[in-house]
């Protein structure tokens, strides 16, 4: 089959839906790959570049033509019409917001497939276009606020004197937010972050960055991993915490959204009006209706105040070539999933949960929306289980030990009897050994067993010291001994640098 990647019809748009790279592992997958002129031009990536790795180049009418078509955005009407019977169009058709789109795909005898539809379960990550464009976007987003801020994100002791570091709150610690967090720690900033979701209080202390809870009685761990509209008390418990950072932060960098929702006003235009001149705010909601008052969609407007708000509607394709790149490997993780066979046939599974999730149309049959897919980070409830009551202990029967402490009392004053007083001393000193060592090794911390096995490693090296004092000996008993202790001794030295090597190369970079 052939794979058609076409050149962006719409204006600004940077991206493509193919790199070089990614065509030679489509091509893998047994497609031949035809990419439009100047497709990637855009991206950096040149036609040269396209048949250096495999592809053909040619018309518009060519990659349309294809019997799979490649795009990023959603095409026109006369790019439909291009298209030909029984072909497979793959891009981001937001069919939900667009049902005038999906009607125009059903009446062709096409099958197509969205790329922002993709159920956002653990499996489907790697085709996860709308994570891997956030992770872009919310980096950007730092970078467009690091531009427009007129000071250092990192503080600085020179000689001309100290600059304290920016102060960056990020508001949402999802997918954007993260990489946002990431991004401004990474520049040297002090970085904030709130969520509804207390559970990404770690992922944002595990980027360097602080939680700031809100102390609210509808808090809770999601269950889906998306937040939900939040209640009047956690909404006026958040505003007084904007409220209150406002003021003091210099870049506010705003991700909040809620699945199937307009985006929730989070900064008012008072707040804005209570920051510091110079200091610069990223809506990335901007597209959804923003999370800030006074945000245009696609514009940066400076406030009375001198504050700038950046609404930019196209942060990950201000990044064009990583942008395409990872659009790219989300497009050849879906050609893997509908290539089974590997041998550039695509096979459709709708019973397959994520390839029913993307499929807007099939064989011009509507089949847009797709059944619900439950999305779950709880670990989902099992039945019940009958837990039994617990068994009073048996108590001890000491009369059983009996036996044994009269054999080991017949044993010890047999030895004490008929052995020389030499090896009495050194039995008594073992098995004061043994009874030392169990006592003391047994209540070592588990935090110190490594400084404990380089001490096991020293005690091993004079034992083998002492044997290899003793093999010589004439009594063959003893040196058969020594040679023992050599040996097992050896193991312990030797094992004990092996596992200690494995564990460093574990904390060295590769
Ligand atoms: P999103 O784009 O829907 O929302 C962005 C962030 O805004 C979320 O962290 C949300 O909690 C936050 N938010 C909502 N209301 C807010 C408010 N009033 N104030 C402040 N923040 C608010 O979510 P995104 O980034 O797409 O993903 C959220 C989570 O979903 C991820 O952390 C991850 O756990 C999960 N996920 C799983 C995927 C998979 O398994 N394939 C793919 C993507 C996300």
């Amino acid at each position: 089959m052939l794979i058609g990647v076409t050149r962006e019809a719409t204006s600004g748009e940077t991206r493509v839906s193919a790199t070089p790279e990614t065509v030679g592992r489509l091509t893998a997958l047994g497609y031949d790959v035809l990419v439009e002129s100047g497709a990637g031009t855009a991206a950096d990536f040149a036609d040269d570049a396209y048949v250096a790795a495999g592809a053909a180049v040619g018309t518009t009418d060519q990659a349309w033509g294809a019997d799979v078509v490649f795009t990023v955005n959603a095409p026109t009407g006369e790019q439909l019409d291009a298209l030909k019977a029984g072909a497979t169009l793959v891009g981001l058709l937001s069919p939900g917001l667009r049902p005038d789109l999906v009607e125009q795909l059903a009446s062709r005898p096409i099958t197509a497939l969205a790329m922002d539809a993709v159920p956002r379960i653990s499996r489907a990550q790697s085709l996860d276009v709308l994570s891997s464009m956030a992770n872009i976007a919310g980096y950007r987003a730092v970078i467009e606020a690091a531009h427009a801020f007129g000071r250092f994100f990192t503080g600085q002791v020179t000689a001309a004197g100290k600059v304290p570091p920016a102060t960056v709150l990020v508001a949402g610690a999802g997918v954007a937010g993260l990489a946002a967090i990431g991004c401004a720690q990474s520049l040297g900033a002090i970085v904030l972050a709130t969520d509804p979701r207390p559970e990404v209080a770690d992922q944002v202390r595990s980027l360097g960055g602080e939680y700031l809870p809100v102390e609210s009685a509808d808090v809770e761990v999601s269950a889906t991993g998306y937040a939900k509209e939040m209640s009047e008390d956690y909404n006026a418990r958040a505003a007084a915490l904007y409220a209150r950072q406002c003021p003091k932060v210099d870049i506010i960098v705003t991700t909040a959204l809620i699945p199937g929702r307009p985006a929730p006003r989070l900064i008012t235009a008072e707040m804005v009006a209570s920051m510091r001149p110079g200091s610069v705010i990223v809506d990335m909601a901007a597209q959804q209706g923003g999370n800030v008052e006074g945000t245009v969609p696609g514009e940066v407007i400076a406030t009375g105040n001198q504050v700038t708000i950046i609404g930019y509607t196209d942060l990950a394709g201000r990044l064009p070539a990583q942008a395409s790149q990872l659009y790219g490997t989300n497009l050849v993780n879906l050609m893997k999933l509908l290539t089974p066979g590997k041998d550039g046939q695509l096979v459709l599974d709708l019973d397959d949960v994520v390839q029913r999730g993307i499929a807007v149309v099939h064989d011009g049959e509507k089949t847009w929306p797709p059944p619900p897919v439950q999305v779950s980070v709880a670990p989902a409830a099992g039945p019940p289980v009958k837990v039994e009551p617990k068994q009073p202990p048996k108590p001890k029967r000491p009369e059983r030990l009996f036996p044994v402490v009269a054999l080991g009392a017949v044993l010890l004053f047999l030895i004490t009897a008929f052995s020389p007083n030499e090896l009495l001393t050194h039995f008594f000193v073992f098995a004061l050994a043994i009874v030392i060592g169990y006592y003391v090794i047994g209540h070592v911390h588990h935090a110190l067993h490594t400084p404990l096995l380089s001490v096991t490693n020293a005690i091993s090296g004079i034992i083998v010291v002492g044997a290899l004092l003793q093999i010589g000996h004439h009594d063959t008993t003893i040196s058969v001994l020594s040679f023992v202790a050599i040996l097992v001794a050896s193991i312990n030295v030797f094992g004990g640098f092996t596992v200690t090597r494995r564990m460093l190369r574990m904390f060295t970079r590769s």
